[in-house]
């Protein structure tokens, strides 16, 4: 079995002990005779696997007592909906405008209420956090939504937006659990699991307890409604139970790592390679203005578009994998997430310097 470095930005790495400790009780979970995937998820087993995720998550990111964790399915795609849907009551929400993901999420918005975008850094290809210090924040604004890490282009909220007292909305997909948060500085706060998290196909969604309520757009569909969810401890229906299994050995791994402060501390070590090398190279360059510069994913080029293909494939052939950028940017993109080891890091800009060298 040979292991490959993985960059990929979502689904990507995850950490091999968890791996390999879903691998032992794939036929046999501690002695029920069955896979977790085979499970009720009305099983004893399958609650205490969900219960415990929680738990777990709670005391990672110490969640606040008046705050729902609820585990829905459907990626954080049905979230663009589903946020509108349920905190819409004005039918006015405000959408800070940082890449792809919040303009898809503000695009969504717009089919339910009257979505402003009341910043933007679309006129610089996203690569940089406009100054959310004083913004024209609508009065009747029902939240304030933002992506804080945008996985696409490699920034990141340092600070948060002035939403001048309204409620804060904030897609935390790719820098889920990379450093402590606090959560009570959002209304809600939300993400994909499957960048730092687990594997595909479900969000976690962290919302205040005020903000559910009854009083939801008509039409909204009965899975959509946060209440649901929240008052049946997220098993209304059958959950994604697998990928909440996952999630929880996750959560365990990081709890034993020593929890988010060490993350941090980890995920800055390894960004501060990258950069420190694209900073001080001649040949590759970040493209983030650096003061907000994501240490999840860090996107690079070299300018010139055959010299990215031939360092993408060299890069693969090395056991370098998925460091192709998005489409919309082009060039490189390494995602370094949680699982991505030091080692993995260190061995690509080792690479990198001979790939320098060479060409
Ligand atoms: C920040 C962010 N938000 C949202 C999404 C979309 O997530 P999903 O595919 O789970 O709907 C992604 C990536 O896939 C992302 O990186």
């Amino acid at each position: 079995m040979s292991r490959v470095y993985n960059f990929s930005a979502g689904p990507a790495v995850m950490p091999e002990e968890v791996l390999r400790e879903a691998a032992d009780e794939m036929l046999d979970y501690q002695g029920t005779g069955m896979s977790v995937m085979e499970m009720s998820h009305r099983s004893k087993a399958f609650e205490k696997i969900i219960n415990e995720a929680e738990q777990d998550l709670r005391d990672l990111m110490q969640i606040p007592d008046n705050y729902k964790v609820l585990f829905m399915q459907g990626g954080a795609h049905l979230q663009f909906a589903a946020i509108p849907m349920n905190l819409m009551k004005n039918k006015v929400a405000d959408y800070i405008i940082t890449g792809q993901w919040a303009k898809k999420a503000f695009k969504e918005a717009q089919i339910y209420g009257k979505a402003n975008a009341i910043a933007s850094s679309e006129d610089e290809t996203f690569s940089y956090i406009p100054d959310c210090s004083d913004l024209p924040v609508s009065p009747d604004a029902d939240y304030v939504y933002i992506c804080e890490n945008n996985t696409i282009y490699g920034t990141k909220f340092h600070t948060l937006p002035n939403t001048k007292g309204k409620t804060l909305v904030s897609d935390i997909s790719s820098c889920f659990l990379s450093e402590p948060v606090d959560v009570s500085k959002y209304g809600l706060v939300y993400g994909g699991v499957q960048k730092n998290v687990g594997p595909a196909g479900m969000a976690i969604v962290i919302i205040r307890e005020d903000l559910i309520t009854e009083d939801v757009l008509p039409y909204t569909p009965t899975y959509m409604k946060y209440k649901i969810h929240a008052d049946a401890n997220s098993l209304y229906n059958t959950p994604n139970c697998y990928c909440i299994y996952m999630c929880g050995k996750v959560f365990k791994w990081l709890k034993k790592q020593g929890g988010l402060e060490v993350m941090k501390a980890r995920n800055e070590e390894k960004a501060k390679v990258l950069y420190d090398f694209l900073d001080s190279s001649k040949l590759f360059k970040g493209t983030v203005r650096k003061e907000d510069r994501s240490i999840m994913n860090v996107p690079f080029v070299t300018g010139d578009k055959d010299l990215d293909a031939k360092f993408i494939k060299e890069a693969t052939e090395a056991g370098f994998v998925n460091l192709k950028g998005h489409r919309t940017v082009g060039g490189m993109r390494a995602s370094i997430y949680n699982a991505m080891p030091i080692e993995g890091v260190r061995a690509l800009v080792e690479f990198m310097k001979k790939f320098e060298e060479e060409n």
